[in-house]
C-alpha cells in the first residue's frame, strides 16, 4: 500500500522538480542566486537575450564596448552556471586588469586579432596573440587583459562559468574610488603624483 501512495506522488503532476529557475529580478540577489519567478509569468523572452551583436559605447579611455548577459541582463540564466558577453574593440582598444570573481572565462576571437593573456598567483603571465576563430580561458579569480593589436575592429565572444561573474578592475579599484591616496601609496609603492594623478583621471576621492 505505501509504495503505491509513494510512487502515485512521485508521479503525479504537480511534484514534478522545477527545469530552471528564471530570476526574479524584483527580489535580491542572494550567494546562490535570485529566487524564481513564478513559473506562470515565465515566457520564452526570459531565455532570449538580443541585440550582443551591436556594440554598446564605446569607452573613450578604452576603445572598447563590452555588453554582459550576465543574470541580471538575461534572467534565464539564473541557476544555470553560465552567462555570456559581447565585446567590440576599435583599433588599439583594449579591456584593462581585471578579474571574475566567481567565475572561470573562455574567450572566442570571431574577427580580429587579440593580445590576450592573465597573470597566475605565482605572478606567472601566460598571454598569446589571438586570431579569428582562436580561444583562450582565464581561470576564475585570476587577472587578465585583452587588447585589439590588429587594425581592424576586433570582437569577441565570451562565455563565464557562473551567471554572475562579478567583475573588479585593478585600476577601478586603487583609483576610481574612495580608498584615501596615502593608504594607495602604502600598499602599491606608487609615489604620490602618479596615485593623484590616476585618481583625477578615473574620478577617485580621498
Ligand atoms: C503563480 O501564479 C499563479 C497564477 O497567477 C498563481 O495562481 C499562483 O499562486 C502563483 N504561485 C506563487 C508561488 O506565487
Ligand atoms: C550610451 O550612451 C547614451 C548617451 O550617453 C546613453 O543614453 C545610453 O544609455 C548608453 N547606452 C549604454 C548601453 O550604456
Amino acid at each position: 500500500m505505501l509504495p503505491i501512495l509513494l510512487l502515485s506522488l512521485l508521479f503525479s503532476s504537480s511534484s514534478h522538480a522545477a527545469d530552471f529557475c528564471v530570476a526574479d529580478l524584483t527580489g535580491p540577489e542572494t550567494p546562490s542566486g535570485y529566487h524564481c519567478k513564478n513559473e506562470s509569468a515565465v515566457t520564452a523572452d526570459d531565455f532570449v537575450m538580443t541585440g550582443l551583436g551591436v556594440p554598446g559605447n564605446f569607452s573613450s579611455m578604452f576603445k572598447a564596448a563590452p555588453k554582459a548577459a550576465f543574470v541580471r541582463q538575461f534572467p534565464g540564466i539564473n541557476g544555470l552556471g553560465i552567462s555570456a558577453a559581447f565585446v567590440y574593440y576599435a583599433p588599439g582598444g583594449f579591456i584593462p586588469l581585471h578579474t571574475h570573481p566567481a567565475g572561470s572565462e573562455l574567450i572566442v576571437v570571431t574577427q580580429g586579432t587579440l593580445l590576450a593573456g592573465f597573470i597566475s598567483s605565482a605572478n606567472n603571465a601566460y598571454y598569446k596573440t589571438l586570431n579569428t576563430g582562436d580561444a583562450m580561458v582565464f581561470p576564475q579569480g585570476l587577472l587578465h587583459f585583452q587588447v585589439n593589436v590588429g587594425e581592424t575592429t576586433a570582437i569577441a565572444v565570451v562565455g563565464f562559468s557562473s551567471p554572475s561573474p562579478g567583475i573588479q578592475t585593478t585600476s577601478f579599484s586603487l583609483f576610481a574610488g574612495n580608498l584615501p591616496s596615502a593608504l594607495v601609496e602604502k600598499v602599491t609603492f606608487l609615489d604620490d603624483d602618479e596615485v593623484k594623478k590616476l585618481k583625477k583621471m578615473l574620478g577617485g576621492t580621498g
